[in-house]
């Protein structure tokens, strides 16, 4: 008996051992680990010595079949010597293992399968027919342990052994199956990483080809967006664009934008604020130096800000009713716009202008839906934008010029924008989340009232513009307008001064506006004049420049005293009227000719004056005899009256008496005082209704070089805003009823006879 340390061997499996048998030729070979042997054990044949070096070192044999060791003893040479009971497999009925041997042989060679065999051991396995034989091939597997194989050993039915066998090939195969599957993971994942780092890698290389640098887009967009400040809403919808960005690929159009979206959302000023000042003294000194004059102007923008100011300083800030829009209405020129910056300037806040003229689409407001392509914010994000604060002084300028049309209204945008108790949620309809207008000091602007939409009028607080006087024209050249104009001409305040006497002839007779462009205009073309004499050297500095050297700069000058040319003949009369761009002298000239009778109108004259010419027309012919007119003056002969300028539209009812007086000089052959001018409204019984913007009105007759003004009964308080310069040079004529006025504004029927 042969000892198999930690080994076990079975029928038809050869082995080679290095011991020395001797002469037998049969031996038993009995596995045994820690000194425990196997109940079971094969008999074997010798088949032939193994010889180095001539002596006999090892024997191979070959396992025949299992037996059972019996006694055992040593015999004189030291060998055991054992007897032995062989158990040859018997062979069971085929019903019995057909079906196991066909599993095993399956799962033998699914494993053989995962194992990689080249074919060769599944031709032995299959020429192997014997099932108890069969069995013994799981002995090959060098996966089974000591025990699992002595057990099969041991196992001495056919039947038996092959369930047995059949369990362990079972579980090995899983065992297999679990580890190729891990394999397969494994590898798996290492293709995808390395397949994905390669992938990654061209993309680099491609963005660093086309300049951009976009792994770290979304992150720079969460950096900024956690350090603009915002609001917690507009917070959240920040991040909700970035994870959908950052779920998108970068090609996708619709990635780009939402980055132009976010990039607007974070154009937005959110946390910054400007510290605002509010120091009602400070704020009028700011305030004096910008502006010459405007002394009613500057007193009401210093009352609004000390209002502010003890508002705030008494913790009544919350109450969002109190804000009212400041709006600045007047003439061209007037300096709105420029106090608007001043009141910036004054409150420490920063200014932008938002100009209205001709906005007649919501969007422009509001901004468009996202879902539009090519989709902008509206004006108001962008003007805080450009202010990059959230408390800016907004100027909408223009506020008069909006229209409306199919696109919306944008005067309703507006109204929402102003209304303090709303404009604290404002909502652009491109960034769709509530913004904080509460903190804006809006100041509008417009030229005439009249045009302002009504809702919109109702919550301003107007400050009126009415245009400056010649002294305050003057006054203004010298402080501001002149000293810019110098220094915008590259010279300097020693080498030109201009005299007092040229400075109102450029006023008086270059000029004829409620403003001051025309006049800084002139200015100018007066120093480019004298820049090019000092550069070309043709005249010495420091140059005088006189009321020669003006009239030799600016040429002819471009108004005369006109009324008294119109006037010179009957039919003509000298009206006062408020336009657009101020007060204005108009000449209403009123002739007959052979016809059917009727009145024509010309001048594009709007129906309010249409009316008021026929009135004009009814009265003058129902007080024919009192004005001593022949009362068939007009029997066939047809009545033209004109307001020039013909193409500038006019309309208003104030032009009334001027008719009146027209018609009336026309019919009675007197002509009208050429130093007169007049305004107000007439009624069928001849009475004298008062009219608006009587301030303008008289500055215009006073630049006219007018010296008498008739002006309605009820318009006598206003007087007291004509400043006292003008005031003192005119005489006014207070009437009630327009045979009054026809007394005082024409010329003695003699005078027109010697005519
Ligand atoms: N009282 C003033 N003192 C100093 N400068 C003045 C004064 N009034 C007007 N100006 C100057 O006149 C110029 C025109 O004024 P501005 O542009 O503010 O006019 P505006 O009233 O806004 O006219 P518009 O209705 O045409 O917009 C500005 O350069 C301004 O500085
Ligand atoms: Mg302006």
């Amino acid at each position: 008996m042969i000892p198999l340390d930690d080994m076990v061997v079975f029928p038809g499996m050869s082995v080679t051992l290095p011991v020395d048998v001797g002469t037998d030729n049969r031996v038993l070979l009995v596995p045994r680990h820690d000194g425990a042997w196997a109940n079971v054990g094969v008999v074997a044949e010798v088949s032939e010595p193994v010889r180095v070096a001539g002596r006999k070192i090892a024997v191979s044999l070959m396992p025949v079949q299992r037996a059972i060791p019996g006694a055992a003893a040593s015999d004189a040479d030291g060998v055991l010597r054992v007897d032995v009971e062989v158990r040859p497999d018997t062979v069971p009925a085929p019903t019995l293992t057909r079906e196991l041997e066909r599993e095993y042989r399956a799962v033998v060679d699914e494993i053989l399968e995962l194992r990689g065999d080249d074919g060769r051991l599944r031709t032995f396995v299959r020429s192997i027919t014997e099932p108890g034989a069969l069995a013994d091939t799981a002995g090959y597997s060098p996966e089974l342990n000591f025990g699992e194989k002595r057990q099969l050993l041991e196992t001495l039915d056919v039947v038996e052994r092959l369930k047995l066998a059949l369990q362990l090939q079972r579980e090995r195969l899983a065992e297999l199956q679990v580890r190729k599957r891990i394999r397969d993971e494994v590898e798996d994942g290492a293709q995808k990483r390395q397949r994905e780092y390669f992938l990654r890698r061209q993309m680099d290389a491609i963005r660093k080809e086309l300049g951009e640098n976009e792994g770290t887009l979304v992150e720079e967009y969460r950096g900024k967006i956690a350090n603009a400040g915002m609001p917690e809403a507009v917070l959240q919808q920040a991040e909700r664009e970035c994870a959908r960005l950052e779920r998108m690929e970068d090609s996708n159009a619709e990635s780009a934008m939402i980055r132009t979206y976010l990039d607007w959302l974070l154009a937005v000023p959110w946390a910054k604020r400007s510290e605002e000042r509010l120091d009602p003294v400070q704020a009028r000194q700011v305030l004096d130096a910008d502006h010459e004059g405007l002394d009613d102007v500057k007193r009401r923008i210093t009352e609004y800000l000390a209002v502010r100011k003890l508002r705030t300083e008494r913790g009544m800030t919350d109450d969002r009713r109190s804000g009212v829009i400041l709006t600045l209405i007047g003439p061209p020129g007037t300096g709105k716009t420029s106090i608007g910056e001043s009141i910036a300037r004054a409150t420490g806040r920063k200014f932008v202008r938002m100009s209205l003229g001709g906005v007649r689409d919501e969007a422009e407001i509001r901004g468009h839906r996202r879902t539009y392509i090519g989709a902008l914010p509206g004006r108001l994000v962008r003007a805080l934008r450009d202010a990059g604060t959230m408390n800016p002084v907004i100027m909408l300028d223009e506020v008069d010029k909006i229209g409306a049309d199919w696109r919306g209204d944008p005067s309703a945008a507006l109204l929402e924008v102003l209304d303090p108790a709303q404009n604290h949620a404002f909502r652009d309809h491109y960034l769709d989340v509530e913004l904080d207008l509460s903190h804006v000091l809006f100041v509008a602007t417009a030229n005439v009232a009249e045009t302002i939409p009504a809702p919109l009028f109702d919550r301003m607080e107007v400050i009126r513009f009415d245009g400056y006087t010649t002294d305050e024209k003057v006054a203004i050249a010298r402080g501001h307008l002149w000293p810019r104009q110098v220094e915008r001409n590259g010279l300097r305040a020693e080498e030109v001064t201009l005299d007092e006497a040229a400075l109102r002839l450029a006023v008086t007779d270059y000029t004829r506006e409620a403003g001051v462009r025309q006049l800084e205009r002139e200015l100018g073309t007066l120093l480019r004049k004298t820049a090019t004499e000092i550069a070309s050297a043709a005249k010495q500095v420091p140059v005088v420049i006189d009321t020669a050297a003006v009239r030799a700069a600016l040429g002819r000058p471009r108004f005369f005293h006109e009324a008294a040319v119109r006037t010179a003949v009957p039919g003509v009369a000298t009206g006062l009227a408020v336009t657009e761009v101020g007060g204005d002298v108009l000449f209403v000239e009123a002739a007959s000719m052979p016809g059917q009778g009727g009145l024509v109108l010309t001048g594009q004259l709007g129906d309010v004056m249409k009316e008021s010419a026929r009135i004009a027309l009814t009265y003058v012919k129902s007080h024919a005899s009192d004005l001593r007119i022949d009362e068939h003056a007009l029997d066939g002969r047809e009545l033209h009256v004109h307001v020039p300028a013909g193409a500038i539209p006019k309309d208003g009812p104030s032009a009334g008496i001027t008719m009146v007086t027209a018609i009336a000089s026309l019919l009675t052959r007197r002509p009208v005082k050429s130093t007169i001018g007049m305004t107000g409204e007439v009624t069928l019984q001849g009475h004298v209704l008062p009219i608006g913007g009587l301030k303008q009105k008289v500055l215009a007759a006073h630049a006219a070089g007018l010296t008498e003004v008739i002006i309605p009964e009820r318009n006598e308080p206003d007087l007291n805003d004509v400043p006292s310069e003008v005031r003192d040079h005119m005489r006014f004529h207070v009437v009630g009823t327009v045979d009054r006025v026809l007394e005082l504004a024409l010329e003695p029927a003699a005078l027109a006879m010697a005519a």
